[in-house]
């Protein structure tokens, strides 16, 4: 029996069970809720399909759209909560990534709802571009009849807070959409605001014309094996962590292989979420801030009481700062450097970016004490932490290849909560396990056409999903050639997986290879330079039809790498400025030039 048809008990005879079966196996989960709702209408109506068809199938025309921008995936969830919340209610509701939505989507929704996340400085996710682009363009698409809400996911200790639901606020506004709803601004901890959203999306929306039946009414609703996902992520054996560059290199990088069987059917591009667990070390020395506090005391905090030690070490950010601890321990030592980190002027907010990348909260309790009579009790403390959050990992290596194992390419954090978990768990003798979970990621997919070319750009640890490609390609035979630049600061200490790629060089899998190693001479050399000395080839591979990725820091490589195709357009297609950043947001929209940059 295939994964979607229906089990024995179905009042249906034979020959009508076997086309539904046939029928049910052609669709996604998503369009197998879409037919449960359906078919009720049809029975609701009396089975006289000709009516109810068409009031059904005219809700799913002008029905309501889903749109989500994301980059980790929370607005993805979002949105698919939002979508169960909407098709539980009888409407006829389809989610749209921001990378797969075009103009004519977006005006043939009735309602139109969009969660998205803000991501760099203020930027959009990186499949939302195109997207953004079409919006503020002369071909942005005019709204007549539509009503709209956006719910915006960010950190308000980023300057820019929610920066992407703002823009899709005003530019629906502006193209003529009506709001439903006022805009919401998240802030990390966002699950209550999320939920009453979603009730005031489902409330605002009008009543669908024949009602389906919610899909929680079906008894029958096929055994689907879900993926591990961030609410049910599982427990996963480490089967080795080797480090991959030599002693003297600057930080260590390990690989991983983690087990992966149910609910781990992963693809290349796809990454792994980890939970973490906090250094002992760090909560100790936060605890010892907390005048006395056991660790196994009982503190509230919102709707939960647990002991100290457990809030400290798994539930809340220790390792990582986040604005309102900075500004609570600002305005309780009377640190006038703390003032000047968390001043909310642009001076203030470049000083809160560097600050925030080198110390933690142990740090900062340690470095800036409060005044005497301002000492934290352990409830205020926790009150201005943050939930942990997990960490994700792109995915290096391909199931093609390596069965039911995930590896992962890991730079160690000094102090870091998730990559000093795993390699406390992946070294220790016995309980080598991590909570883990799938995170799916649709827009950095190879060609679906084996024959295009890749050229792939993955300096350091943004190597990982580009082993990944390679594997996959090599074990499925693509046709297509695959290049690849590699940077890192030396060769002798930090080239990963440097037998890797020469065997796949001599074996094709790899067709050709481009290193830069920026510390191994006196003139600095990364790939952007690299990129531009083969600007010839790269044109031309473009020209042939290439797709190119980049995969890594966020920074600084990825503008670097945007501003040498840029050049390589302008030097190589004659192209000027403005008609060579035109060509390359086409190759973004036509997911020909595919990022995924952290
Ligand atoms: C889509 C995506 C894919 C990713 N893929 C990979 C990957 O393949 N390999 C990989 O190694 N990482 C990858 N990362 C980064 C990874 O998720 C973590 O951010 C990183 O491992 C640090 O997490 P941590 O819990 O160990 O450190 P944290 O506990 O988050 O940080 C501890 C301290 O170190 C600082 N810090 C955080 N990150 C860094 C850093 N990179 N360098 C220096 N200091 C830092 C922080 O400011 C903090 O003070 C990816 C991130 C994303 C969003
Ligand atoms: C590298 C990075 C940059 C971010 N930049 C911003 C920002 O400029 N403004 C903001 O409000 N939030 C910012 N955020 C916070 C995200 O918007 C927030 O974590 C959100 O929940 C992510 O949702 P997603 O998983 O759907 O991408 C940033 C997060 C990361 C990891």
């Amino acid at each position: 029996m295939s994964q979607n048809s229906l089990p024995a008990a179905v009042p249906l005879d034979p020959e009508a069970r076997a086309a539904l079966d046939h029928f049910a196996a052609r669709l996604s989960p998503a369009g197998l809720w879409w037919a449960a709702g359906y078919l009720a209408g049809l029975a609701q109506a009396g089975g006289a399909p000709a009516g109810a068809v068409a009031a059904t199938a005219a809700a799913a025309e002008a029905g309501v759209l889903v749109l989500t921008a994301s980059q980790t995936g929370n607005a993805r969830r979002l949105g698919e909560k939002l979508r169960e919340a909407l098709a539980a209610a009888g409407h006829a509701v389809k989610v749209v990534a921001a990378a797969d939505v075009n103009a004519k989507q977006l005006i043939a929704a009735r309602t139109l709802f969009a969660v998205a996340s803000t991501q760099g400085e203020g930027e959009p996710p990186d499949e939302a571009r195109g997207l953004w682009e079409l919006l503020a363009g002369r071909k942005a698409p005019k709204f007549a009849d539509t009503g709209f809400a956006v719910f915006g996911l960010g950190d308000s200790s980023y300057p820019l807070f929610c920066e992407a639901g703002k823009f899709l606020d005003e530019r629906f506004a502006t193209l003529g959409a009506k709001r439903l709803l006022d805009r919401v601004d998240s802030d990390v901890e966002y699950a209550d605001e999320a939920e009453a959203w979603v009730a005031a999306a489902v409330a605002a929306v009008p009543a669908p014309a024949v009602r389906a039946v919610a899909p929680a009414a079906f008894s029958f609703a096929p055994a689907v094996v879900r993926d591990a996902d961030k609410d049910h992520p599982r427990e996963v054996g480490i089967l080795a962590a080797q480090r991959i560059v030599a002693h003297q290199a600057d930080r260590a990088v390990v690989h991983y292989e983690l087990e992966a069987g149910e609910g781990f059917a992963y693809e290349p591009g796809d990454s792994l979420g980890v939970w973490p667990l906090n250094p002992t070390a760090v909560v100790a020395r936060v605890a010892a801030h907390l005048s006395g506090a056991a660790l196994d005391a009982p503190v509230v905090r919102g709707k939960h009481e647990r002991p100290l030690g457990e809030w400290l070490g798994e539930q809340l950010e220790i390792t990582r700062l986040a604005r309102p601890f900075l500004e609570a321990q600002a305005e309780r030592s009377g640190a006038a450097e703390l003032a000047a980190v968390v001043d909310k002027s642009p001076a203030g907010a470049a000083r809160l970016q560097a600050f925030v990348a080198t110390a933690n909260v142990a740090d900062v309790l340690e470095r800036f004490p409060v005044q005497a009579g301002r000492e934290w009790n352990a409830a205020e403390l926790l009150a201005a932490l943050r939930p942990l959050a997990p960490r994700l990992y792109s995915i290096a290596s391909s199931r093609a290849a390596v069965g039911e194992e995930v590896h992962l390419t890991i730079a160690s954090v000094d102090n870091g909560a998730a990559s000093g978990h795993l390699w406390q768990r992946g070294t220790a003798a016995n309980g080598n396990t991590v909570r883990a979970y799938l995170e799916r990621n649709t827009h950095f997919r190879l060609p679906a056409d084996a024959s295009q070319d890749v050229i792939m750009i993955g300096p350091g640890t943004g190597v990982a999903p580009f082993r990944a490609f390679v594997q996959e390609r090599g074990e499925t035979g693509a046709s297509g050639r695959n290049w690849l630049f590699f940077g890192a600061r030396h060769f002798d200490t930090e080239f990963l997986y440097q037998l890797e790629w020469q065997q796949a060089l001599k074996d094709g899998r790899l067709n050709r290879l481009d290193l830069a190693f920026s510390r191994d001479q006196v003139r600095k050399i990364y790939v952007q330079d690299r990129l531009r000395e083969q600007a010839a080839d790269l044109w031309s591979w473009l020209q042939g039809g290439a797709s190119l990725y980049v995969c890594g820091d966020a920074t600084r490589m990825a503008p670097d790498v945007h501003a040498a195709l840029l050049d390589v357009a302008q030097q190589q297609g004659g192209l000027e400025v403005e008609a060579a950043e035109a060509w390359l947001a086409e190759l973004a929209a036509t997911k020909r030039y595919l990022r995924d940059v952290y």
